[in-house]
């Protein structure tokens, strides 16, 4: 329609470059559902205020009907003419119902209807990713409840450091989960607010009613300021940050089981459909999901990036620039979307290897800090025992004797601080409230489980 959209002021049609370049349907007709809502509530409005008799809205509402069977069915022929998914649903209403079909667009633009459709479809989109995420979530608590007291070498630096529950681990990305779910809802009660009423950047002078299509559509307020409800595009910023950062969460996940996985480590087994082989040689086992949770995460900051870069020389208020925002936001939806069902799926259904963690965490110079604290409880300042402890394992590692056997002859530990380094003692220690110990977990396993709950019972109140 770009030609006929505008046809009183331009002698020609656009050209092909043009229309190639501008054009926005092939991406945001996936937005049809939310522009017909918008413009049924908007028509809605406009009889309200008398702007348009019953008998025009009932035919416009009927048209409207019939382009969203079409649109769904896949029955809709789109023309050339069609620039956006806005031009394409006002141009078939129009054809449906030429009379009443010209009113649809009083008192509104382009540039609010974008706005607010726009806004409708991240809604949707973020409520079910909340939901995708509380799914992998309670996967990764039932993993934690069904591995029960194994334990885990815990790394600083990578390096051996002490040793904790596998459950605590598990949890732990349990928790960073947790702050985006949080992030969702925080996010979407900011965007609350809808830009329908904001025409092309000034309101209008035909006494319409943003109150009215704000609660119509859903929205707990209307705009309050015109120029910010057409240049707003903070909510879609903010969420495909937050996407970037759950993003990053997985990734970091990703990236653990990828070298928990391996011949070194051995800590897990990937189950055979959640992970690839090689074209040529016969042994591999691969963790693609996880390899590409990692590698997707570069790709939803770039267009976190991406976008903010459009931005941010933006003058007020509509800029043809805005319609950037689409297709990266629909790809970092759908992106978060395929790799949060696949991690999961592999999460859900891989077995650890807890004899091969155990064996790693019951290695005694993991148990160097449970012996600088015994002698912290008889009384020695904890740096003096630190260096005591520091000594012993140099002594060791030197070939002076096992470290069991240091620990039992020294005068200050003994044969009871020995026992610390027997298998399975270690872990036992650091039971301070949320540490790493089988006793600690218990109180954070139902902190989670009811932290889980709560975040349920605000997704089932989207
Ligand atoms: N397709 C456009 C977008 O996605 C819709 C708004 C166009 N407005 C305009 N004045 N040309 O941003």
């Amino acid at each position: 329609m770009a030609g006929e959209l505008w046809e009183g002021r331009f002698d020609g049609g656009p050209s092909e470059a043009l229309q190639a370049l501008n054009d926005s349907l092939p991406f945001d007709r996936r937005m049809f559902r939310h522009d017909i809502e918008g413009s049924r509530a908007h028509v809605s409005m406009l009889c309200d205020v008398g702007l348009v008799t019953t008998g025009e809205r009932d035919q416009i509402l009927a048209a409207l009907d019939t382009t969203e069977t079409e649109m769904a069915s896949g029955e809709f022929v789109a023309l050339a003419s069609d620039e956006d998914i806005h031009t394409a649903v006002e141009r078939r209403v129009t054809e449906i119902a030429p009379e009443a079909g010209g009113k649809l667009h009083t008192a509104r633009s382009r540039n609010d209807q974008v706005a607010t459709d726009l806004k409708m479809w991240t809604r949707q989109e973020l409520g079910e990713l909340a939901g995708l995420v509380l799914r992998f979530q309670a996967t990764l608590a039932a993993q934690a409840d069904a591995v029960g007291d194994a334990y885990v070498p815990g790394y600083t630096h990578m390096q051996q450091a002490q040793s904790v529950s596998l459950a605590h681990h598990l949890l732990a990305h349990g928790w960073a989960l947790s702050r985006d779910v949080d992030r969702i809802f925080d996010c979407l009660e900011r965007m609350d607010v809808c830009p329908l009423g904001a025409g092309a950047l000034a309101g209008s002078s035909l006494g319409i009613d943003p109150a009215q299509t704000a609660a119509a559509l859903g929205f707990g307020t209307p705009f309050a300021n015109s120029l910010d409800a057409v240049s707003d595009r903070d909510y879609v910023v903010e969420a495909m940050f937050l996407i970037s950062l759950l993003g990053v969460h997985l990734s970091r996940i990703g990236e653990e089981m990828i070298l928990w996985a391996s011949t070194e480590f051995g800590f897990v087994k990937l189950d055979d459909g959640f992970s690839t082989g090689s074209s040529m040689m016969p042994q591999k086992k691969n963790p693609d999901i996880a390899e590409l949770a990692r590698g997707k995460a570069g790709r939803l900051i770039g267009h976190l990036t991406g976008f903010l870069t459009t931005l941010k020389g933006l003058p007020l208020t509509y800029n043809k620039d805005l319609q950037e925002d689409k297709e990266a936001l629909f790809d970092s939806c759908d992106t978060i979307r395929l790799t949060l069902l696949a991690l999961d799926g592999m999460m859900s259904t891989l077995t650890f290897n807890t004899e091969a963690m155990a064996a790693q965490a019951d290695n005694p110079y993991s148990a160097a800090t449970d012996l600088a604290d015994h002698l912290v409880r008889g009384g020695m300042p904890f740096r003096q025992a630190h260096a005591v402890v520091g000594k012993l394992v140099r002594d060791a590692l030197a070939g002076v004797g096992p470290l069991a056997q240091l620990v039992a002859e020294h005068q200050d530990l003994g044969p009871e601080a020995a026992k610390l380094l027997e298998p399975g003692v270690s872990v036992r220690q650091r039971n301070s409230p949320g540490g790493g110990a089988p006793e600690a977990v218990v109180a954070q396993r139902a902190a989670f489980a009811a932290q889980l709950e709560t975040d349920q019972g605000r997704f089932a109140a989207l």
